[in-house]
């Protein structure tokens, strides 16, 4: 068990105070929050990716709400003490602003997340105040948001034309007003972050792939560790190969099983003699 102290909005804001970079990763599963606990992680996502990452679907889209509630208690469990942001997943809050206020509430209630995230700009304030209003931290996510990545005309960078980051930068505004407590860009040219992260007052503004100006950063946790074969983005930076580590391991295995070498007697239980000889008698 690690003895750190509970991360809150309160740290959170601290941080950004203090001009600390708040550090934030995506985690999926006991084990790995487990690891990020210790690690000294500040805050955790319980993205909706883990379609991709976790369950082999080609986008996020088929993430369901028990999908997010059961993963998001297992990271819970692993780090008590990492503040904990669960993904809304497609149409858990598009269709209404009481719909949004219900899902949020199953991610505070049956998971013990401490906020959630959706995706979206000026359209969902009224979410991100309604879920707000119910007492609910609430963070947005702006830029390339992959739930719409079809009508966004795929996975690409956001803004880069000056009309488009007007739209980015009044957005985060809004959002902010909504009553967001921060705000997420996904992969927006370095300015367009720098411009709004130097005008939020009382909002803490993340980078996945937007540069070095925002309160903090963001990576999805497979891409760090070479963990997701399918692709790996250019924002990602690889800071070990966990997934070749586990394939040697894999191939080890298949070797020691098939030429007999595993198992050796560490790795088995016996029985004493005198009970062995009893149940031979019985037999
Ligand atoms: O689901 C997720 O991991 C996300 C990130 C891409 C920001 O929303």
């Amino acid at each position: 068990m690690s003895d750190r102290k509970k991360v809150t909005l309160h740290t959170l804001f601290n941080k950004v105070s203090n001009h600390e970079p708040i550090t934030w990763l995506t985690c999926y599963d006991y084990p790995t929050a487990y690891l990020m606990e210790q690690a000294g992680m500040d805050m955790i996502l319980v993205g909706d990716s883990l379609a991709m990452t976790m369950l082999g679907y080609e986008t996020t889209l088929p993430a369901t709400m028990d999908d997010m509630i059961r993963h998001s208690a297992a990271v819970r469990r692993g780090a008590p003490n990492v503040f904990i942001v669960g993904d809304m997943p497609y149409m858990s809050y598009q269709p209404s602003v009481e719909t949004a206020i219900r899902n949020a509430g199953r991610f505070m209630a049956e998971a013990g997340c401490d906020s959630i995230k959706l995706e979206g700009g000026i359209e969902m304030a009224d979410r991100i105040q309604g879920i707000v209003n119910s007492g609910i931290p609430a963070m947005g996510h702006l830029g390339l948001t992959p739930q719409s990545a079809a009508a966004l005309g795929g996975y690409k960078v956001q803004g880069r034309a000056a009309r488009s980051a007007k739209k980015i930068i009044d957005a985060a505004k809004a959002l902010e007003q909504a009553g967001a407590f921060a705000v997420l860009l996904e992969m927006v040219p370095d300015r367009i972050c720098k411009i709004i992260t130097e005008r939020a007052e009382n909002c803490i503004i993340m980078s996945l792939g937007s540069g070095p100006h925002a309160h903090g950063q963001l990576l999805i946790y497979h891409d760090m560790f070479g963990l997701y074969p399918r692709f790996k983005p250019r924002m990602a930076k690889v800071f070990g190969n966990a997934g070749e580590v586990i394939l040697n391991g894999l191939k080890q295995y298949v070797q020691e099983v098939s030429d007999k070498s595993f198992p050796q007697p560490e790795n088995w239980f016996n029985m004493k003699d005198e009970e062995y000889d009893e149940l031979m008698g019985m037999l």
